[in-house]
């Protein structure tokens, strides 16, 4: 089956160029740091039109698909109106990621509202910049969100969020399906909340089901699972409430490879798969073909982007590890912290032959536990060369803090030879641009 994108560690336009450094987009990564410093994410475009486009060719034979991006794997104007302009619609969790899309001039219609405890100024932002969809997660949320509408006059479209019950192999932070968990509706609770909305919240249209399984899957079955469930339960409700649902929304978690290791499913298969499995449910329950929702996030984002890094100082432990220590870390990364995740990398500039040598690359921030890669096999590393480290365009900018009052680093894209800088670096004044001294304690 043809490969997509999200199966690429790395992006696609990577090569060694004619001065033996690494080239993305057509930019030399040596010139990009000589200009930018460091550290410095880089995101490819090439490599984020063409998974756009490997989704819409994947799913082309089921035109009633919507893939709406997850932003919250990576949200900045910029990337906003790049997927804006692939004809993507945007899954977003709070009232940044919506502002920043309005302003990005995307289509808000193609927009989702999700989370498990929005605010009421978030709903009321949601309504008033005509987000398409509004998935209610809770009870309380359905209450809330009919008083906004009726105050405004105003019919709200909805999905109900739901937890099918599926457990997927991933980090258990970021498994969300299972029945324990705080999102959505559980399933024993979903004709309780179709009475409200019905009876009660008359300013609420419901259109369809959400669910999310997890993240970075790999497993294709589950996704039929998940359909299977999602139209058993349209074709239930109709049949109980004589209600005609006709949208589903599967959400995300197709992998991408951070390692050798990992394999994911392309685009294509899991297309296949999706497809084939509506189809058959659609037969078995005898409903009618459901528009379908996916909400991809690092598939759509990650093997675009690497951070680059300066190696700085370094410490052979007496008979135990060599530590290479970088210019980043945890606050520009933190997900191997947080979810011990791996990541491959490469030293970007010309290195003549030279030995390599095992080294365990650490952070700059001060915490044991700022370890960026344990047990890297790199070229000899000298203080300035540039490390590379790939597929870090999903979560790690979105998650970056400013951990130890550490600016936050530039973004750049790249494209046939070009780089344009879409964030810019933080300043030491941007630090300090929300502090308040009281007046007493100024001298
Ligand atoms: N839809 C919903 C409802 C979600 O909760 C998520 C991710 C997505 C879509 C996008 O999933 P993706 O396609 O990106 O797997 N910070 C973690 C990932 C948390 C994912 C949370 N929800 C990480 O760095 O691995």
């Amino acid at each position: 089956m043809t490969n997509s994108a999200n199966q690429s560690q790395k992006p696609l336009t990577t090569k060694i160029n004619s001065c033996g450094n690494i080239e993305i987009g057509g930019c030399d990564l040596v010139e990009l740091v000589e200009k930018y410093d460091t550290p410095l994410y880089v995101v490819d475009e090439k490599t984020l039109r063409t998974i756009c486009a490997d989704y819409k060719k994947a799913f082309e034979k089921y035109p009633k698909t919507n893939i709406m991006y997850a932003s919250k794997a990576l949200c900045t104007s910029a990337i906003s109106a790049i997927l804006n302009e692939e004809g993507l619609g945007f899954d977003t969790v709070s009232a940044g990621e919506i502002y920043t899309i309005y302003k990005a001039g995307a289509d808000m219609s193609k927009v989702l509202f999700n989370g498990n405890n929005k605010s009421f100024d978030e709903l009321n932002l949601a309504i008033d910049l005509g987000v398409g969809r509004i998935s209610a997660d809770n009870f309380y949320e359905l209450a809330l969100l009919n008083t906004i509408a009726q105050s405004k006059n105003k019919t709200v479209n909805i999905l109900l969020r739901i937890t099918p019950g599926i457990e997927c192999h991933t980090h258990q932070y970021i498994q969300t399906g299972h029945l324990d968990s705080k999102f959505g509706f559980d399933i024993t609770q979903i004709d309780e909340a179709v009475e409200l909305i019905l009876n009660e919240y008359t300013n609420l249209k419901l259109h369809g089901l959400h669910a999310h399984i997890g993240s970075q899957i790999f497993e294709t079955s589950i996704y039929a699972d998940e359909i299977d469930i999602l139209c058993r339960e349209l074709a239930r409700l109709d049949e109980k409430f004589g209600l005609k649902l006709n949208e589903i929304n599967l959400g995300g978690g197709l992998g991408v490879k951070y390692t050798d290791g990992d394999v994911p499913p392309s685009t294509y298969e899991i297309g296949e798969i999706i497809i084939d499995a509506i189809n058959k449910s659609v037969k078995k329950y005898n409903i009618e073909p459901p528009a379908i929702f996916l909400e991809p996030g690092r598939s759509i984002i990650s093997m675009s982007g690497v951070t680059l890094y300066t190696i700085g100082s370094s410490k052979q432990v007496p008979h135990g590890k060599k530590y290479v220590s970088v210019d980043g870390g945890m606050a520009d990364n933190p997900r191997p912290s947080l979810y011990q995740a791996k990541y491959f990398a490469q030293i970007a500039n010309k290195k003549e032959a030279c030995e390599y040598e095992k080294v365990t690359i650490g952070g700059r921030f001060c915490e044991s536990g700022d370890i960026l890669i344990e047990d890297i096999s790199l070229p000899k590393l000298e203080e300035g060369d540039i490390l590379c480290v790939y597929n870090t365009g999903a979560y790690n900018y979105s998650m970056a803090s400013n951990y130890n009052r550490v600016e936050k680093p530039a973004m750049v894209l790249v494209n046939n030879g070009e780089s344009e800088v879409i964030v810019k670096r933080e300043t030491l004044e941007d630090l300090i641009r929300c502090d308040v001294i009281p007046e007493r304690l100024k001298r």
